[in-house]
């Protein structure tokens, strides 16, 4: 029998069909996912890219409350006009400390992955209390109540801890610091060395043009401030990554 006869009685038999075709998929699945559980890491580390400090962590807490991702992705997808508008693409190592990942699937307005630093602390405040006195044609909803609502700080060292269960890598004198940190972190009188030293490139200072007292917009802006800007794309040697 020839081979292609023997492959015709394959393709005329449905249950030999559906045997070598669950064959086939079996051991091309096996080939594709063994070899990711003797790796360490099938994440790439790169530099700049650490945990998030306690009030960017609210922040964040915050962002997933309100839904934000309902309306923005975090992830500029590798195209030139992706690229051209919102900066460097980004990186798998950029959200790997995001527990869950906010990469979102649907753009009612602008991907945030890279807004940090692109705009003022009080564009963000005046642009979440009222976007349309910002943006006439914004369609989203005003968040005015967070620059009202006290920061929740009771629990920072338990969502550090259960960060740390899940592999982000805080250390014992980062769950210790972190109610410091935290009041630290958007307060303007405050010595930020220890902060700067535990997270660099952390933003500082007050947050929601109040600094005397410490609201949940302080915490969701700090957050806005930082998105993007650890990965020094200066020196990010994408090439590398690849050879
Ligand atoms: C109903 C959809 C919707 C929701 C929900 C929403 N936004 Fe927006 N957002 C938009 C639209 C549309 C724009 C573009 C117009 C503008 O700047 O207001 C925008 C713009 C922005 C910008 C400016 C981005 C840029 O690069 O110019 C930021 C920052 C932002 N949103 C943050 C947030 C945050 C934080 C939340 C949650 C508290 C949120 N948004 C919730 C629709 C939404």
């Amino acid at each position: 029998m020839s081979i292609m006869s023997k492959h015709q009685k394959l393709e005329t038999n449905a249950t030999l069909l559906l045997i070598f075709s669950f064959l086939a998929v079996t051991v091309g699945g096996l080939v594709e996912i063994v070899p990711l559980f003797y790796m360490d890491n099938t994440i790439e580390k790169v530099e700049g890219v650490r945990p998030y400090s306690p009030l960017e962590l609210k922040g964040r807490r915050i962002y997933i409350r309100e839904g934000c991702y309902l309306c923005h992705s975090q992830m500029v997808r590798p195209f030139r006009d992706e690229v051209e508008r919102y900066g460097p693409y980004s990186l798998a190592a950029e959200s790997m400390y995001d527990r869950p990942f906010q990469w979102g699937s649907k753009r009612t307005g602008p991907d945030l992955a890279r807004v940090g630093d692109r705009y003022s602390n009080e564009w963000h405040v005046q642009h979440l209390i009222h976007p349309q006195s910002v943006v006439p044609e914004s369609v989203m909803p005003s968040y005015a109540f967070l620059a009202e609502t006290p920061l929740d700080t009771s629990l920072i060292e338990e969502h550090l801890e259960t960060n740390r269960l899940l592999g982000v890598p805080y250390d014992d004198a980062m769950i210790e610091s972190a109610a410091a940190d935290l009041a630290a972190q958007a307060d303007p009188e405050a010595d930020w060395d220890g902060l700067l030293a535990r997270y660099p490139k952390a933003k500082t200072g007050d947050f929601d043009g109040d600094p005397s007292r410490l609201t949940e917009l302080d915490a969701l802006i700090a957050y806005m401030q930082m998105l993007g800007t650890l990965v020094d794309f200066s020196t990010y040697d994408a090439e590398a990554h690849y050879r």
